[in-house]
This record gives structure tokens, sequence and C-alpha cells, in this order.
């Protein structure tokens, strides 16, 4: 359980008139003309907004969107604004830049209606981790509630430092994400599965180095099979894989094999000539990838053995996708993956935004215990790391 003081533990009655910074992580995808084409991160902070509303708090929302190169504007929190206008049945004032406007407006906020900010990193003040920028955020506020979970591993001013200097707490989804995470990590039913893509064996090593441990199977995807297919001395053809984790591949399938997990690669793979939807594709053995082509998916072969363990599997974590999912030709793999967890008995955790975005793609969002908001902080938290934004709280 979550040791870190809890707005689910806190009064009530406390909150009515009081002005409540919200740190939120309202990150999800914009187009070009910046409108939102994805809503998952928004939606899963509304039940703390909601509440906070309801309490009769004055509650002010602050979120980064994007890596902004200087103020981009496709990346201006007013999207957010139109849409939970549109959405909600919130009160919400919105001031799009970071002057005098934003204390003058507070002014006028009351009970129950909502203070949403510009984006934070259109502020230099918030990636450089300043404390004055920090001081002044704490400035517009009486209680800190940090709610940014996909956020928490970043040393940012209104994550770290901001706490500081106010009494501060979690937020509903940040508790959920830590006991569920750490509920089904710590106390899986066996037999517990971990499925795991993406393209970089380099970014995980710690999470494998966790997951060996407590997983009894862990079946690979994605681009990082071909690093696996490297190492054990197959050719990957144009593939992208790692040559400077050819050991870390061959130490962790000895781990895994010292510690009695059974650790599954594709047998067989999709490749294609190119990276596109019209290009030629075919199924190939893991022995026989073509010099000409690279692995985008894996196959039918390889998807049969792994619904096996998927059926028999009693807790399921997925992160990462199992080919370039993003290209209907080769979101095969992924998609069937995805359905098959969805429809297992078992219970099924997934975080990675690439995985999520699978999942919502294939209508499968419901089907999943929990889906972590967070990318690299859903790693570094499956790693067991400390996160900055948790050692903020005290
Ligand atoms: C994410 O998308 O993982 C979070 O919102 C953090 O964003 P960042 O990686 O740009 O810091």
């Amino acid at each position: 359980m979550c040791k870190k003081p809890c707005l689910s533990n806190y009064s009530v009655y406390k909150l009515k008139g009081k002005r409540v910074f919200v740190r939120a992580d309202l990150n999800d995808p914009v187009n070009e003309k910046g409108e939102l084409i994805g809503d998952m991160r928004i939606r899963a902070t509304l039940p703390t907004i909601g509440y906070l509303v309801g309490a009769g708090a004055k509650v002010i929302v602050a979120s980064h969107m994007g890596r902004p190169k200087d103020k981009e504007a496709k990346y201006s929190l007013c999207s957010v604004k139109k849409y939970l206008s549109k959405t909600s049945p919130f009160k919400i004032h919105f001031v799009p830049s970071w002057g005098d406007e934003v204390k003058d407006t507070l002014k006028l906020l009351k009970d129950g209606e909502i203070l949403l900010l510009q984006n934070l990193r259109f502020h230099p003040g918030e990636t450089s981790n300043d404390e004055e920028f920090a001081k002044f955020l704490a400035s517009l506020a009486d209680i800190y509630v940090f709610e940014a979970f996909g956020t928490a591993h970043r040393k940012h001013a209104s994550v770290v430092s901001l706490p500081k200097f106010l009494p501060s707490m979690i937020g509903f989804l940040t508790e959920k994400e830590i006991n569920t995470i750490n509920g089904l990590i710590e106390q899986a039913k066996k037999p517990f599965l971990f499925i795991l893509g993406g393209k970089k064996i380099s970014d995980k090593i710690r999470v494998f180095e966790r997951l060996l441990d407590k997983a009894q199977i862990i079946c690979i995807g994605g681009a990082m099979a071909c690093t696996f297919f490297k190492a054990l001395g197959y050719q990957v053809g144009k593939s992208f894989y790692e040559e400077d984790s050819l050991d870390v591949a061959r130490a962790i399938m000895k781990k895994a094999e010292q510690r009695g997990c059974k650790l599954l690669l594709p047998q067989d793979v999709m490749v294609a000539k190119t990276i596109s939807d019209n290009t030629e594709t075919k199924y190939v053995s893991r022995e026989e990838i073509p010099e000409d082509y690279q692995v985008v998916d894996i196959g039918p072969k390889t998807f049969e053995i792994y619904k096996k363990e998927i059926n028999s599997a009693n807790t399921i974590l997925w992160n990462g996708p199992m080919g370039i999912y993003e290209i209907p030709k080769f979101s095969w793999g992924s998609k069937s993956i995805a359905l098959t967890i969805g429809m297992s008995k078992a219970i099924k955790i997934c975080g990675g935004g690439d995985t999520a975005e699978v999942l919502n793609s294939s209508n499968l969002i419901s089907h999943f215990d929990h889906i972590s908001t967070g990318g690299g902080a859903f790693l570094k938290f499956l790693e067991g790391s400390s996160l900055p934004a948790l050692e903020a709280i005290s």
C-alpha cells in the first residue's frame, strides 16, 4: 500500500475554499493544428479534478504538453480547455501566458471553479527546475496534489521543487498507479507472464533484472527481439538491433536460465522490404531472415506459442508492441496479442504509450484491469527505482 500522504485520506471538509494546485500529466497527443487526437491521460485525471470541484476547492490545474521548442502553438493547453469545456460541466478559466494574468485570473476564481494554466514547459523555469518558478507556483495555492504519474521521473520545478513549499499529497490516479503496479509485481498470482516488446534492450535492462526474479515466463517481441537473435548468431537483415547490447542479451538469457524463468523469443517473424503499408512482406523463420528485409512483426507460429502462455497465465504484464504497429500491415501481431490478453482470465496490466495505443485502437481498454498512464515513469517504477516526484512528497 502507498505510504505517501494521499488525497484519499485527506478530509474533504478541509477542501472547501482552499486553492488546490493539481500537477497533472495532460500530455495527450495533438496534431499539427494543436487538436487533441487522444484523451487517455486527461480522462484518467478527471476523477481527482471532479472530486476537488465537488468539494468546493478552487482548483488550479497545471501540466506540460509535448517537448516544445520555444512556445510552439500546437502545444498550448488551449486544446485541453476546449476539450474540458465541451465534455465536462466544469467552469474553466484558462490563462494562455505566464504573465501577471495568472494572479489576476486567480483572484476571480470562485469555489468549485478551475483555473487551467498554460503549458508548464512554455516557462523556462519548469525544465531547469528553477526554485523561483516553483515558489511562484506555490504562491498560487494552499495545497499541492501530485497527479502526474507519467512525469514522476522528471526533476522539474512543478514536480520536485514546488512540493517543498506547500502541504503536499498524491492524487487518486497516482495512488492507484502505485498500488496496482506494486501489488501486481509483489503479489502476482502464478504463472506470472511478462510480455515485453519495443525497440531497445538497453532501455529495459533493469526491468529485466527485476522481473526475471518475479515472472515465470517472459515473451519477447518488437525490435528488441533482433538484438537477441543477433546474440544467438542469427542474421537479421536490415533490421534494427543494438550492437552494444549483444553481451547484455546473452547475460539476460543466461540469468533467465539460472533463475528458472522461461524466456521465449519469436520463432518466426514478418519481414518487409521497406517500412510502408504497400511494401512486400512475408513470414520467415528466425533462422532465415533475408539480407534485404527487416523484421516488422511477430509471425503466426510465435503468436500460437505466446497465446498458449497467455491462456495459462494468472497474471499478465505487457509493455511494448510486438512490431511496428503504427503501420496497419505490420500491426497484426500486436493486435492479436492485445486481443488474446484482453480475453484471458488473468489479471492484466499494461503500460507505455505505444502499448496503450494498441489497446485503444483495438477497443480493448475496458478489458484490462489497469492501463498505466506512464511511459518512462512506468518503466522506472517497474525497475523498482525511486521516482523523484514521489521522493519529493514526504
Ligand atoms: C510522457 O509522455 O511520458 C510524460 O508526459 C513525460 O513526458 P516527457 O518524456 O516529455 O518528460
